[in-house]
């Protein structure tokens, strides 16, 4: 099924149904990994959904992305017991080694999108983040460069 089967698809199964939006976009993303303007304009103009309203959903939400994300998305994570051990500099050591800026989450290359999440449920392991599906713990600002040097 090519991309455009795919988002039919979609709008066929949401079509008509109150309080679909957020589903229906989930679904969407999952087509590209993101969601692409064009794709909420044809989607908006073929089920009814105001464009406004869709925008509205996704840009409330944090699970939903505007822009294409990395091959490799790291978590770090800023619940409580990480953020006493030292979270905000692990953040800060990752921007720096990956050359990120505060308004920039993934490399230039798109390797890479870094980004903040609530408790990853290992806190004993503090600081802790995830690289895709790998938790990394205890770290330190100076052991993060090789961890993430260690990813294609
Ligand atoms: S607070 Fe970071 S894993 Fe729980």
């Amino acid at each position: 099924m090519d991309k455009k089967e795919k988002i039919d698809a979609i709008i066929a199964k949401f079509k008509g149904k109150r309080g679909a939006t957020i589903p229906l976009l989930q679904e969407l993303q999952e087509v590209e990994g993101y969601l692409e303007r064009e794709t909420i304009s044809y989607v908006a103009a073929e089920t009814g959904i105001k464009i406004a309203d869709m925008y509205g959903v996704a840009t409330f939400y944090s699970m939903f992305r505007l822009k294409p994300q990395g091959r490799h998305i790291i978590k770090v994570c800023k619940g409580t017991a990480c953020h006493v051990s030292g979270a905000t500099a692990i953040f800060h050591a990752i921007q720096g080694h990956l050359d990120l800026t505060d308004v920039e989450d993934t490399t230039s290359d798109g390797k890479y999108t870094l980004m903040e999440v609530a408790c990853l449920g290992c806190c004993s392991l503090a600081p802790v983040m995830m690289i895709d599906e790998d938790t990394h713990g205890k770290l330190t600002p100076d052991s993060v460069g090789k961890i993430l040097d260690r990813y294609e």
